[in-house]
């Protein structure tokens, strides 16, 4: 199965990719997690977007684009993959149709702003794995702890109230298009549309999703 979940930061789509690779047992590719890793590692290209990401802006479409490529040609992606993050502007999206990349299924996470920025403020990820948190939503079993490892959770550099409120206007601005783009598509038969009600608790998003999916 091949799935594209949409929606704003904070939507809570790197929280349902972690519930969906357990259910379908297809990986998560999400752009940021790979960006934050490249800048870890200290790559040319993770200091390059590092400077981009922390202003809230979005790294350049080459870039990703080749990031995704290279990503989706691995062995484990065969079966169907998640894309978390990707494609966020219509040159991605398009890049994806030029390759033959088809997909199965568009998932639009619909969160007005002002939850988004109340849900940020009490995030805390787990770099390593993807694995994400909230303080008061959906909280560690240790505070401050991954629940697997054991290992510290930290606070996205992004995630200061003034950031969040940028990448909320890039998204408007920049990836809110591809909604009209990918139900376009669904009209033709290309992939199917959904579009589900982010505000609802973790566990009820995840049994949406479980329906739409079947
Ligand atoms: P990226 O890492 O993709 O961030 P994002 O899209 O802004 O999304 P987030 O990870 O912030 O939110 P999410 O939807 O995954 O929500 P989460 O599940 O964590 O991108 C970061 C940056 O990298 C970009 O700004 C850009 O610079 C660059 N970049 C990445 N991809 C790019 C691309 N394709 N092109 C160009 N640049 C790119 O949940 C958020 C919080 O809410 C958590 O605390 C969670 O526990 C909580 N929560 C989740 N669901 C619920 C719920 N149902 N109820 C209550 N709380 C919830
Ligand atoms: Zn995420």
């Amino acid at each position: 199965m091949r799935i594209i979940l949409l929606g704003a930061p904070g939507a809570g789509k790197g929280t349902q990719a972690q519930f969906l690779m357990g259910k379908y047992d297809i990986p998560q590719i999400s752009t940021g997690d790979m960006l934050r890793a490249a800048i870890k590692a200290g790559t040319e290209m993770g200091l390059a977007a590092k400077k981009v990401m922390d202003e809230g802006k979005l790294v350049s479409d080459d870039i990703i684009i080749g990031l995704v490529k290279e990503r989706i040609a691995q062995p484990d992606c065969k079966n169907g993959f998640l894309l978390d993050g990707f494609p966020r502007t219509i040159p991605q999206a398009d890049a994806m149709v030029e390759n033959g990349v088809e997909i199965d299924h568009v998932i639009e996470f619909d969160v007005p702003d002002d939850v988004i920025v109340g849900r940020m403020a009490g995030r805390r990820v787990h770099p390593s794995s993807g694995r994400v948190y909230h303080i008061v939503y959906n909280p560690p079993k240790v505070e401050g702890k991954d629940d697997i490892t054991g290992e510290d959770l930290v606070i996205r550099p992004d995630d200061e109230e003034a950031t969040v409120r940028k990448r909320l206007g890039v998204y408007h601005e920049q990836t809110e298009p591809l909604v009209a783009y990918y139900k376009a598509q669904a009209e033709n038969g290309q992939c199917q549309f959904h579009r589900l009600d982010g505000t609802a608790q973790v566990s009820d998003v995840s049994k949406t999703l479980a329906a739409l999916l079947g």
